[in-house]
């Protein structure tokens, strides 16, 4: 079993489930079926389970210590990756085309495809991918609408890698977050999270939810305005699996509580046709060094960034601000993914 989703195959439905707090070991729920064959993609958190994720971070391990010249650095030459962005992307465009650099590949880089490419004549995604596919082994893909991964995974026959979907999900920094917990807290299970921000339109919170439900004793709370609540699909899924969640508003209680403070932005591009939501949303929950008082010594404060002012900057100096830490694991994971994506593929 491999850690990429062969798309084919029809996802079953979500069990509906009360929200019930009881923690425990489980399997992976609802999993998509893995197949090892050349069709593989990233689309969403829930393809993955424990045996993938353990492969992907033990690889990915690996990539840290990856230096230029040796054999290492060349085991994707001759490989093209496309990154084909609809939306704007700083950290996930940069270090997955430095991670396919590091690895000896190349790059065909495509930023703002929605204003700059034939996406502006009217061309389908679909139509966009089988030409891209012409050109490159592998296309990550930021799109604005929500399931537009899945629907570049039907078209495609090289694997995509989902790189956010609109406020769908954003599986590999997923990946890197649960990476970067272990790096900072040295344990996946038994610990506690705090979610904040805005948990109705930011992927990351959502795929972050599926990847950690599948550890024990996971426990997390979601912080967030009232207009920006984490949604029910994520809320069902936790309770059918059994993990503890809880809405609080109190920010500093969770503070007090967690190992694990994840901060987002609002995400101000989703409210376009209401703006007096984002001005009730924003600034209502801000990290600032009275908030690092309460928090525990060994905890860590990420973010996926990029942040507007939901961590105030005098927080960066303290050593629990692990956000850079976490972007810079981002190199190491999609240099695994890819690798984990494309050697075969070369062979
Ligand atoms: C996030 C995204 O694009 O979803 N950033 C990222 O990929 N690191 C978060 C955000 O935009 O707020």
């Amino acid at each position: 079993m491999g850690p990429f989703l062969d798309i084919r195959p029809a996802q079953g439905p979500l069990a509906p489930a009360p929200c019930r707090v009881k923690p425990g070991p489980r399997e992976n729920f609802n999993a998509p079926s893995w197949i090892d064959e050349p069709l593989k993609h990233v689309v969403e958190s829930q393809q993955f389970n424990k045996e993938s994720l353990s492969e992907i971070f033990r690889v990915a391990r690996e990539m840290e210590g990856v230096r230029p010249g040796t054999p290492e650095s060349k085991c994707l030459e001759g490989a093209v990756m496309s990154t084909l962005f609809y939306e704007p992307s700083t950290r996930t465009r940069l270090s997955f085309e430095a991670a396919m650099g590091r690895l000896g590949g190349t790059v065909l880089s495509t930023e703002s495809a929605g204003e700059f490419s034939s996406a502006a004549k009217g061309e389908t995604l679909e139509d966009t991918i089988r030409t891209v596919e012409g050109y490159a082994d592998c296309i990550v893909l930021r799109h604005f609408l929500a399931g537009s991964a899945r629907k570049a995974a039907r078209a495609a026959s090289v694997p995509i890698l989902n790189a956010g979907d609109g406020p769908g999900q954003h599986p590999t920094q997923a990946l890197i977050d649960v990476y970067t917990i272990q790096r900072e807290i040295g344990r996946l299970d038994d610990i506690s999270i705090g979610l904040v921000g805005d948990l109705a339109n930011g992927r990351t919170v959502r795929s972050l939810a599926y990847v950690l439900s599948m550890y024990k004793n996971v426990r997390m709370f979601f912080v967030s305005p009232d207009v920006v609540r984490m949604k029910d699909d994520i809320k069902e899924y936790l309770s059918g699996v059994g993990v503890c969640w809880e809405e609080v508003d109190d920010l500093k209680a969770v503070a007090s509580e967690v190992d694990v403070l994840y901060q987002t932005r609002i995400q101000k591009e989703r409210f376009q046709d209401r703006p007096e939501d984002y001005e009730a949303a924003k600034g209502k929950y801000i990290v600032d060094a009275a908030l690092m008082q309460l928090l525990k010594k060994d905890s860590v404060v990420m973010h996926p960034l990029p942040r507007v002012d939901e961590i105030k900057p005098e927080v960066d100096s303290d050593p629990r601000a692990g956000y850079f830490r976490q972007a810079k694991n981002g190199l190491f994971v999609r240099m695994a993914l890819l690798k984990l994506c494309l050697q075969d593929r070369l062979r």
